[in-house]
């Protein structure tokens, strides 16, 4: 696909993202971002017998992380907290092109904070996690 088609997703994605709100009572809320721009999300999960049954996120962001954070939240929908640990960087930039190879700190900021919040999930005996301040 040519880099202008991407380019279209990921600014029509930072325009409407999908998935972008606030679920109440989350068991996993992961909220993280980069110091040097300042730019952070939040996610928020449902599981319901290790499948994530929702997935929404906020906060602030450039296009790429924006985009990258609402093509996450897709790609997590319906998989089980097992296998959406799973989602490499690789995964995400071939949802987004390789527009993003100069901006990979911005296309994995979600995807760094996302992680942390599921293994603080799986560990957590209560299957209940709250986890902030995850700088990447
Ligand atoms: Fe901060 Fe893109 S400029 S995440």
């Amino acid at each position: 696909m040519a880099n202008e088609i991407y380019a279209e997703i990921i600014l029509d994605l930072y325009k409407n993202p999908a998935n972008r709100g606030i679920i109440e009572d989350p068991d996993v809320l992961a909220e993280g971002g980069n110091p040097s721009c300042g730019d952070h999300a939040i996610f928020m999960l449902k599981i319901n017998n290790g499948v994530i049954e929702d997935a929404k996120f906020s906060g602030n962001g450039c296009a790429i992380s924006v985009a990258s954070d609402s093509i996450l939240t897709e790609l997590i929908k319906g998989k089980k907290v097992s296998d959406a640990k799973k989602i490499s960087p690789q995964d995400l930039f071939s949802e987004m092109g390789n527009i993003i190879q100069t901006r990979i700190k911005c296309a994995t900021l979600g995807l760094i904070v996302l992680k942390k919040g599921l293994e603080a999930y799986e560990k957590s005996a209560k299957k209940k996690a709250i986890i902030r301040n995850i700088t990447i």
